[in-house]
Order: structure tokens, then sequence, then C-alpha cells
């Protein structure tokens, strides 16, 4: 069974109030319904974790390396600047997507700038609330793609 952690990051916690008119009207509670459902139906394990602190986040991502498959994580500001938040992710070597609802491109110069995107798989911003159900797709296609990899070639596939 596939397992992932999904990590919410700072202020997350206040979507539905929080700027409504950059972050719309979801709320974190809806977010974590729509993403347990699609685990739900494809059989995968989700556990979910929203934390405001750097901390909190870096102690989530380093107790997934006991137990998950993949992560995905909407980091919020930490985005930005949080080097302890993308060596964590770093040292856990668990394939990482990251989302964000906004698109962090068409706002604030600095938003432009990841320090997390680098140790990830790849980046979802952009479409609201559905940034997660995408982030969802293609983190779980990644994981059953390396796992028919690790099938087919007896773990031997480099690619
Ligand atoms: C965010 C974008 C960040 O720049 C911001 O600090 C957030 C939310 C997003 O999901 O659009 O808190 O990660």
């Amino acid at each position: 069974m596939t397992k992932i952690l999904l990590l919410h990051g700072p202020n997350l916690n206040l979507l539905g109030e929080r700027e409504p008119e950059v972050y719309g009207n979801v709320t974190l509670a809806e977010i974590d319904a729509r993403i347990t459902a699609l685990a739900k139906g494809q059989g995968a394990e989700i556990r979910i974790v929203q934390s405001n602190s750097e901390g909190g986040i870096i102690d989530a991502i380093q107790a997934a390396r006991q137990w998950a498959d993949g992560l995905m994580i909407n980091p919020g500001a930490f985005t930005h600047y949080s080097l302890a938040i993308r060596d964590a992710i770093a040292a856990v070597r668990i394939p990482a997507v990251e989302v964000h609802i906004s698109n962090v491109f068409a706002r604030e110069e600095f938003r432009h700038r990841s320090v997390i995107a680098p140790v990830c798989i790849g980046s979802i911003c952009g479409f609201g609330a559905r940034s997660y159900e995408l982030g969802w797709i293609a983190l779980t296609g990644y994981l059953q793609e390396q796992g028919e990899k690790v099938k087919l070639h007896g773990g031997n596939e480099l690619t």
C-alpha cells in the first residue's frame, strides 16, 4: 500500500478566511477531505500534518522516513527561505512534490524563489485548492512508475 505524508506549513490552517482573494474560500479541512477521498479510492494511506513552526515540519519529515513512500508539501512562506526544511527533505530521500495554492510567480518577487523546489520531483502552483489534487496525481503516478520499474528490472533501473 502506498503511504503518503501531506504536510501543510504555516498559516494554511487559516485557509477559507485568509486573504480569500488570493487563496480562495476552500478550507484546509475541505482540502484534506478531498485528498483523503482520493487516497481511499486508490487504496493508499495518507497522514496529514499542519504545523506553523519550522521545527514541527522538520520533525514530521524526519518521522516520515520510518513509514512514508512519498511526501506532498505546501511549505507556505518557508518555501522561500527555509534551508532547514530543504535539508530535511534531502536527508530523508522521500520523493516529494511541492504544491502552492497561488501562482507564486505572479506575485511579489520574494515568492518567485523556492529553496524547496530543487529537492522535489516537481512543483505545482496556481490552481487554487486543486493544486493539491494535481500534486496527488503527480506524486502517486511517479511512485507507481518507480514501483513498476523496480518490478520489471529488479531495482537495476537507473533512470
Ligand atoms: C503559498 C504561497 C506562499 O508564498 C505563501 O507564503 C503561503 C501560501 C501558497 O500555497 O500559495 O503561505 O504556499
